[in-house]
Parts: C-alpha cells; sequence; structure tokens
C-alpha cells in the first residue's frame, strides 16, 4: 500500500547529559558520551539508518541559577542547562559522516549577531550539501542575558519584535548572492559575477547590516527555519517564518488546539498550511513485548528527581520555586520566560491543579513530552491515528536513553511505519527543504 502524503520525523537530542528525559545520563547500562564525537555519530548514523528527516540540538545559553539564586541543585544532580556544547559545530562534524540526514540546531536571536548567524548557517548548508536547519529561539532567562552583559532578559513582546527584525536581516544576507553569482571559470579568472552580489544597507531599530554576506549563496538558498513559539505572539511569529513548526503539548487534545492556532496565523500570514509542517514531540518506550516496554518506562522513572525537574521548569519560565512549598497548587504561576509551556503545564489534570511536585516529576520525566508505551505496532498506530487526523505532520522523537530509545524506535517503529505506507522506505530528496515538501 502506497501513502500520498508521508510523516516527517526530528531526532531530539541535546548536546549534554539531559533531553527532555532528565535520566539519559543516569542510563544503567551504559555511560552516556555526551562529551564525545563518537556519541553524536552514532546518533546521526542510526536516525539515518531510519531514514529520518533530520536531526535536532535544542541550545541554551548559561548554566541555569534560578533554583535558591544558585547552580547548586542543577549542576549537582544536572537540570537541562548543567552542560550543553556548541551544537552548531557538532553540526558541522556530523556533515561529514552523514549524506542525507537534515541537521539542525538552535541559535538565539536575543544573543546572536544576524551576519554570524548567516554566515555560519550558510557555511553548514554548503558543507551538508543542503541539509542545514536553524531554530530561531528567542531565549529563556536571566541567565542567559547575564552571560551577554545585560542584567535582565528582554521583555517578551520586545523580544519578538527584535526577532522579527533579525530573521528581516539573515533573509536579506541570504539573498545578497543571487543563484548564478558564482562563475569559477578557471579559464578567465573569473571568479564570481559582482553584478549578481549586493549590499543589503539594513537599519533597523535593533540591527544595521551593510552585507553582502561573504559566503555564497547555499544550496538550500534559505536553510530551512524551524520554530517553536507557543504563546500566541510566538505561533504569529513561528507562522511568519517558519518552515518546521515545533509543538510539546502534553495531550492529543491540547495538540489538536496547538495545530489550529497555527493554522490560523499562517492564514493571518497568507501563507497556505503546507508552508510550514508541523511537528509534535513524543518520548516513546518501545519493546518487543508491552510489558517490556512498561519496565523500561518504570526503570527510567524511577532515576527521576522531581526538585531537578523544577530547577528546569524554573529556568523556563524565569521563576524561583525554591522557597514555595513542594504540595502547593501551579495555579496561581505566571511567566517571564516561555509562556506556552506553564499554559501547557496547567492543562494537564483534567481540570485539577496539579502540584509543584507532580510539575517537577512530569519536568524531570520528559518536561511534558506525551509518552508512548508499547509495541512498535503499538507505538507506530498511535502515531498514525494523529497523523491521520491532521493534527501533525509528523513527530519529533525524544529519547529517554541514548542512542538507546533511538535504536528502538529505528528498529522497531520505524518498519512498522513503513509497511504501512506511512514513512519513507529510501532518501529521494537531494536536499532537506525537498524532503520536507515531498
Ligand atoms: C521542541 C522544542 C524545542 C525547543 N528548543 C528550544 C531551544 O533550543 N532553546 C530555547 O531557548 N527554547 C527552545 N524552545 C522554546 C521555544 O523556543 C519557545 O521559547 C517556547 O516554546 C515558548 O515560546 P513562547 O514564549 O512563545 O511561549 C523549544 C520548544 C520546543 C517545543
Amino acid at each position: 500500500m502506497t501513502q500520498a502524503k508521508m510523516m516527517h520525523l526530528c531526532g531530539f537530542l541535546s548536546s549534554g547529559p539531559v533531553v527532555h528525559s532528565h535520566a539519559v545520563w543516569r542510563n544503567p547500562h551504559h555511560e552516556t558520551k555526551f562529551l564525545t564525537l563518537s556519541h553524536y555519530a552514532e546518533v546521526a548514523r542510526t536516525l539515518e539508518r531510519g531514514y529520518f528527516d533530520f536531526l535536532f540540538f535544542p541550545d541554551r545559553l548559561a548554566i541555569g541559577d534560578r533554583f535558591g539564586g544558585s547552580p547548586e541543585i542543577g549542576l549537582k544532580h544536572a537540570d537541562q542547562d548543567a552542560t550543553r556544547l556548541d551544537p552548531v559545530p557538532i553540526l558541522g562534524a556530523l556533515a561529514a559522516v552523514t549524506k542525507h540526514l537534515g541537521l539542525g540546531a538552535t541559535r538565539s536571536t536575543s544573543y546572536d549577531a544576524p551576519y554570524n548567524l548567516a554566515r555560519e548557517f550558510a557555511t553548514l548548508d554548503h558543507l551538508s550539501d543542503g541539509r542545514a536547519a536553524w531554530n530561531v529561539v528567542t531565549s529563556m532567562n536571566d541567565a542567559e542575558a547575564l552571560n551577554f552583559g545585560d542584567a535582565l532578559h528582554l521583555g517578551h513582546a520586545e523580544r519578538y519584535d527584535r526577532a522579527d527584525e533579525f530573521m528581516e536581516v539573515v533573509f536579506k544576507l541570504w539573498d545578497s548572492w543571487q543563484e548564478d553569482a558564482l562563475i569559477l571559470d578557471r579559464q578567465n579568472g573569473i571568479y564570481a559575477d559582482p553584478s549578481k552580489v549586493h549590499y543589503v544597507d539594513y537599519k533597523g531599530k535593533w540591527f544595521k547590516s551593510r552585507g553582502p554576506l561573504n559566503v555564497p549563496r547555499s544550496p538550500q538558498g534559505r536553510p530551512i527555519i524551524i520554530q517553536a513559539g507557543a504563546s500566541g505572539r510566538g505561533k504569529e511569529f513561528a507562522a511568519r517564518w517558519s518552515d518546521v513548526i515545533f509543538g510539546l503539548q502534553p495531550g492529543v487534545e491540547q495538540m489538536r488546539k496547538f495545530s489550529a492556532d497555527i493554522r490560523s496565523a499562517l492564514d493571518a500570514q497568507g501563507r497556505p498550511r503546507s508552508a510550514a509542517k508541523v511537528l509534535m514531540a513524543i518520548m516513546p518506550f518501545v519493546g518487543h513485548s508491552r510489558s517490556e516496554a512498561q519496565d523500561k518506562r518504570d526503570l527510567h522513572d524511577s532515576l527521576i528527581d522531581p526538585i531537578v525537574g523544577l530547577s528546569t521548569l524554573g529556568g523556563h519560565i524565569n521563576e524561583d520555586f525554591s522557597t514555595m512549598p513542594l504540595d502547593a497548587s501551579i495555579s496561581s504561576l505566571e511567566s517571564q520566560g516561555t509562556r506556552g509551556n506553564l499554559a501547557a503545564l496547567k492543562s494537564i489534570g483534567g481540570g485539577k491543579s496539579i502540584t509543584l511536585r507532580e510539575a517537577g516529576q512530569i519536568y524531570g520525566r520528559g518536561v511534558m513530552c506525551p509518552r508512548f508505551v508499547g509495541t512498535g505496532a503499538d507505538i507506530a498506530q498511535e502515531m498514525i491515528e494523529i497523523f491521520k487526523s491532521d493534527v501533525a505532520d509528523g513527530f519529533i522523537v525524544s529519547p529517554a536513553f541514548v542512542p538507546d530509545a533511538f535504536q528502538d524506535f529505528v528498529d522497531l517503529v520505524v518498519p512498522e511505519l513503513q509497511q504501512r505506507g506511512y514513512f519513507r522506505t529510501a532518501y529521494n530528496d537531494r536536499t532537506l527543504r525537498n524532503r520536507l515538501n515531498s
């Protein structure tokens, strides 16, 4: 059976000890060598064996210290910000050990410069022959601000205004070389056609850049843009600029709402629904039998400490939970960091507000990724139901252990998706952009 529309899959990996799951580095079966290239190369090869669309690294620009005003808890037990290698050099290295896998990473519009960013991703796009993707974030908290000389993180609306301008500059820089500007006529000594390389002369409120970029137009022209805004303003931004929109919602109903909002936001931007693929995060626990899958989940969950989860949550929403009682309800919390995450967390519990302890446990287990537990066939079926109901164009696979969870997924879930006609059995597209649009 062949299906006209195929699912898209992204492998989610952090360049540190914790992904969404805070138990990743505590894998009882083997060390997790997140400071070595071989660790990342193994994951990339596994995902390529499973025909994933792309591998993605999130990022943050500070060790967190929101919990008690100190990094102690986060460093001692490893919260999500305890360590992050810079993901972009990792992608450069992975370009050399893969041929097809898309390569995505986060960079921040609040703490980066448009020229550097445009240059970095155009370079990655050349080196990978059209597989580069940038996840645009506005960053989350004051710890990040302090590393760049600012006392406080910019306010929510200002961050997104600055991000809009950042995107305008970056797109102009990427477009500063016309497609046919590079001549490379060795015989006549003509390198490029200067009439096809342009100043951009951008002057905005936040940024000025003269251009042109000193990197010729890359295979995708503009690398793939990913975004994950979850607030109203965030979704508007995502709908304006993105090729891929990430969602992290705790259940199918919340996914449905998120997707509907994104569609309206795309409409408001005058872009068709197909212009941006919506990928929803899931955390699979796959076994040869259901009981094996449940055992994997239980072992994983036994390694979670709710306090470390709260340390990460505090960093995400810019709040100190250290003096609040663990049995307090989260209903009155407000966020100065990411708004969507807190709203999603409040939606858990079916009308009854969860406590801080429960929030810490949920965050520690997997931030809020819905967990799919079962055989390959069970999990494939669950994914297909969501995909068929048009809630998502695909999924972000967030691992419980690395590389174990990716290996299980590729060996047990991917064949089931392929057999049912919902996932590719070969790579047929040259660039990541072509693959996402096919
Ligand atoms: C799958 C996924 C990946 C994300 N990756 C990052 C990241 O790497 N760095 C970051 O600062 N924020 C990251 N975010 C957070 C978003 O960029 C955004 O700040 C958040 O969804 C809240 O947006 P809002 O302020 O519009 O609610 C991610 C969110 C999701 C759902």
